[in-house]
């Protein structure tokens, strides 16, 4: 399989970019975020739990998370399915190094992670804009900036996790979706 990873700040165009690589490249989206908000859109215990943390812009426990993602490593038929794409996880070491151990028990690896990369200014924008019909709860600047700085102080070191294994790829983040995607189909091929 073609495992990848999408990492990048709050706004950086992970979702937006995921859903043109899945169907260029016939791959399962995995997003722990949309995961999440369904969760929440159902009312279930752990949507009530996750939404205090995602309202405040911080994350979810690490457990929550890797047990949700080994939920769906197993749902996967091999047999169809030519990959995946991780779309906000891993957003910790511990995630990352969970993930690895997870993909290894079940014969895989990551291929490559995709740091997108767009300026802090851009990435406000963006969400702001997104926030006056989204209706996400953290799609507010108190939230924002909180969501950036959980991006800056727990979420990078994952890149640092990757680029030492040789499996890192920085993308220019910034033009319009088409230029991006061309960036990033440039890695995957
Ligand atoms: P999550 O849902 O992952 O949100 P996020 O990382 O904050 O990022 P977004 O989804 O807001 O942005 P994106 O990078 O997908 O960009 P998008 O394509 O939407 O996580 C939400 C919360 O859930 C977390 O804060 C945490 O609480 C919890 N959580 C999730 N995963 C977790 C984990 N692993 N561990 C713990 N907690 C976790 O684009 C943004 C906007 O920009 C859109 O409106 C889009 O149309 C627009 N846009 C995209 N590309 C461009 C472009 N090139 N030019 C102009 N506009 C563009
Ligand atoms: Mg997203």
């Amino acid at each position: 399989m073609k495992n990848v990873i999408i990492c990048g700040a709050p706004g950086s165009g992970k979702g937006t970019q995921s859903d043109l690589i899945i169907k260029k490249y016939n791959l399962k989206h995995f997003s722990t975020g949309d995961l999440l908000r369904k969760e929440i859109a159902d009312g279930t215990e752990l949507g009530k739990s996750a939404n205090t943390y995602i309202s405040a812009g911080q994350l979810v426990p690490d457990d929550v998370i890797i047990g949700m993602i080994a939920n769906k490593l197993d749902s996967l038929d091999k047999t169809t399915v030519k990959g995946i794409i991780l779309d906000g996880f891993p957003r910790t070491l511990a995630q990352a190094e969970a993930l690895e151990k997870m993909l290894e028990e079940r014969g895989e690896q990551t291929d490559v992670l995709i740091d997108l990369d767009v300026k802090e200014e851009e990435l406000i924008n963006r969400l702001l804009l997104r926030g006056q019909t989204s209706g996400r709860s953290d799609d507010n600047l108190e939230t924002i900036q909180k969501r950036l700085n959980v991006y800056y102080n727990q979420t990078r070191p994952v890149s640092e996790y990757y680029k030492a294994k040789g499996k890192y790829a920085a993308i220019h983040g910034m033009g319009t979706i088409e230029e991006i995607f061309g960036r990033i189909s440039e890695v995957l091929d």
